[in-house]
Parts: C-alpha cells; structure tokens; sequence
C-alpha cells in the first residue's frame, strides 16, 4: 500500500477501499504515513467525501488502531455522546443515573472545543478528580461503580488523536465523514454494546440548523450500527443554554442541584429522554421512569459521589459539594440596557465569554480556571426591566469581567417573543 494511491483515490472523488483505509488508518497510529500525506488525505475526504462503505470502513479502522475494550459483565455495557453545546453537564447526571438503573457506563469523554465546554473539564474542577485512568483502572471502577467518566488513554484510538491534530491545524475538521469517523473511534473502542446520540442544534451548537444536524445524526447513527454498535440519536434544541451556566465549577453546581432535587427542567428532562432512549434499546423497560426515578431518589446522587471518591475526589463530595467547588473573586452582574423580551440568545457567543474568561482553551496548552464562567442566564422568551440582570459574571479580574460583559450584551437580542422550541427535536430512528 502508499498514501499516495489513497490519497490519488480520493483526489479522483472515489472512496478508497476498505483495506485502503485501514492501512491508512494504522499508518497513522504506527508513523508510516507523515503528517504531509495525512494533510492531504483529510483535505481529500473533507472536499470529496467517502461513500457510506468507506465511512464506516475508515471508522471501523480507526477503532482498531488501538486496543478494543472487552467486557464480560452481567448487564449491557452502554454510553451517551453528545456532540457538543453550550451548558450540556447531561453526561454528569446520567452516567450516575444508568449505573443506578443496573447497566455500565464506560464514557470516555472529552475535553472542550471551540465554544463548548468539555466534560473532563467540568469534572477536573472537583478537587482531586483524576479523568486520567488506565484500561485496567477504568475497568475496575466500572466493574466497582457502574460508571466512570475519564479521558481515552493512548492506547484508544490513536489514529484519530493522530488525524485530529492535524485536522485542527489543517482546516478540515468540518467533515461529515471525519467527525463521525472521530468520534465513533473512540466511543467504539470503549466495546459499547449499545450507544445513543445526542446531536445538538441551535446557536450553541456546532450544527445550526436543523437539516445539517439531522445529516449529522444519521451518518453517526449508519456507521455505528455499521459497525455492530446498536445506536439512536435525538435531535435536540440549543437554541438557548441547557442550564443557566456555564463554565466548568459553575455546572457541577447545576449538576448538584439537579441530583440533589433543588432543580428541575431542560437539563433533567433531556437526561430522562436519553436514558429512556438508550436502555430501551437494549430491551430494558420503562427506563425513562427509572432514569427519572433514580435522580428523585437520590440515589443517583449517591452513584455520582461513589465514582468521584473511587476517582480521587473528596469523600463526601456530595454532601458538602459547595464547600469543595471554586469560587471566582470577581462577580459582576450585566444589566439590561432596556426593558423587553429575549428573543434570541446566540449561545457561541456565550460560550466564546467563557472561553475568555479562562474557562477553556485558547491554545491546547492553555491551562482552564474552573471557577469562571456566567450564572444566572436569562431564559429566551423572558420578559425583563431596564436594570435587571441578564447574567451574572465569575471572573478572575475585573477587566475580564468587562470583556466578557460586551460578549453578553452582544449575544442576548431582545425582539418578539419567540416561537416555542420542543427540547427533543426528532429522534433516529
Ligand atoms: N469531536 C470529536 O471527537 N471529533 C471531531 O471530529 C469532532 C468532535
């Protein structure tokens, strides 16, 4: 095999096959092909694209360019991705909440991208968490817990830590193809036995509209099943922040809060639907009403505090949870410059303020504040005075607070009231 061929395929719009793609794909993981040639290979598939085959080809090898985890458990071993939003702390709720209704949760996660937030961020603002496990540790606390949430070791999928990279320095991560090569990867070598989607779509997501979510979704939902992962995805709005906050402490409070029962709403509503979805698929019943149970219980508050202790955060995290979170020195109300309806929030915009407050990252060095970020987001369709707050600020110095301040004003318009959005937009299938 040479790159060169492949890469002349794909120059050709043909889709190279399938022992093409996955010589490819270990030739990344092992160093035989450069960074040149997986440069122009990721240009070739994000101008030209693959065909259905080739997507699930190439995704299927990117798998196994790493170890495949392996699973002899007595109950189905399941997970939930999202693909990213603006106050999505879903993952934090329900991997507790699925581990309670008697299934495994092995979610490897990620950190944050572009103006979303990542859940090992938001976890890593817990004094102590460590998201950084070996197999064999993930597995044990898996086996211990039910669920953890951590990073994917070197060992996973490591063509695409490979063509990631060099995608985000390339111009070409914006590829139908390689996004759900990239994340299936990396979800499939978890050794899923079943996996549920949730596609963002709205100002806070990276699909805004509708039509490319949905395209999003069934490419995702094709290669997984493709791949032998039974798979569903919802459509969901984020047209407006899942939660009043955002920023990595800041959510865990929301999490807190919701876990703890002082909290109800879009966050908790969608958590049910996801779990509902995801243990119907694998022939669990009623599991909306036991998702749903396990959070008013508190018992999935009492799982979440099991995986944070078993993953080095503090022992009675969830008692005393106020007591452990960071707090930022500057708090700064916005106020509304008049009165009027929300009728628009544009969540990137947020999300960029939270970027620039320090809560995430610049560079990929950067090192994340996890105190900062914004609280208190007025809700769209809202009615507020001249004076009211629109949100407030956490910030490590006030003349971030101002910069972040514009940001706010900027991304909240005020208008008619706008039209009702269901949360669950459509469901795959
Ligand atoms: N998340 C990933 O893991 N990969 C992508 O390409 C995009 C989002």
């Amino acid at each position: 095999m040479d790159a060169r061929a492949v890469n002349a395929t794909l120059r050709k719009r043909q889709t190279p096959s399938a022992e093409a793609l996955a010589w490819f794909a270990q030739g990344l993981a092992d160093g035989t092909v450069s960074d040149a040639q997986a440069g122009a290979f990721a240009m070739g598939v994000c101008l030209n694209g693959l065909d259905d085959t080739g997507r699930a080809a190439l995704t299927i090898a990117m798998r196994d360019s790493g170890d495949v985890m392996q699973w002899a458990l007595d109950a189905p071993v399941l997970d939930k991705h999202s693909t990213g939003g603006v106050g999505d702390c879903v993952s934090l709720i329900l991997a507790p909440a699925l581990a309670v209704c008697g299934v495994y949760v092995p979610m490897i996660s990620g950190r944050g991208l572009g103006h979303t937030g990542g859940t090992l961020d938001k976890l890593e603002a817990i004094p102590g968490y460590r998201t950084g496990l070996s197999e064999d540790q993930l597995k044990d606390v898996v086996k211990r817990v039910g669920c953890a949430i951590v990073s994917a070791s070197a060992d996973i999928a490591p063509a695409d830590k490979r063509l990631y990279a060099i995608r985000d320095v390339t111009g070409t991560v914006e590829s139908l193809d390689l996004i759900t090569a990239s994340i299936l990867s990396k979800k499939l070598a978890a050794g899923l036995e079943g996996l549920v989607l949730d596609v963002k779509c709205g100002s806070g997501a990276f699909m805004k509209s509708q039509e490319d979510a949905r395209a999003l979704a069934q490419a995702l939902v094709d290669t997984s099943n493709a791949a032998g992962c039974p798979t569903s995805a919802l459509i969901t709005d984020m047209s407006q922040p899942l939660v009043p906050s955002l920023g990595n402490a800041l959510e865990v409070v929301e999490v807190m809060r919701v876990l703890t029962g002082v909290q109800t709403g879009r966050v908790l509503d969608l958590t049910v639907e996801l779990g509902g979805a995801l243990l119907a698929q694998a022939g669990i019943d009623d599991g909306a009403s036991k998702i749903a149970e396990s959070i008013q219980s508190g018992t999935a508050a009492e799982k979440f505090g099991e995986m944070v202790y078993a993953l080095g955060g503090p022992v009675r995290f969830v008692e005393d949870w106020m007591r452990f979170l960071p707090e930022a020195p500057v708090i700064h109300e916005v106020l509304a410059p008049s009165g009027g309806t929300v009728s628009a929030i544009d969540g990137e915009t947020l999300g960029l303020a939270v970027v620039g407050l320090g809560g995430g990252r610049q560079v990929e060095t950067d090192v994340v504040d996890p105190a900062v970020g914004l609280s208190d987001v007025v809700a769209l369709g809202a009615t507020v005075s001249k004076g009211q707050p629109l949100a407030r600020i956490h910030a490590a110095r006030e003349a971030m607070a101002d910069e972040a301040e514009a940001q706010v004003l900027d991304a909240i318009s005020f208008g008619e009231a706008p039209k009702d959005t269901p949360l669950i937009l459509e469901r795959i299938p």
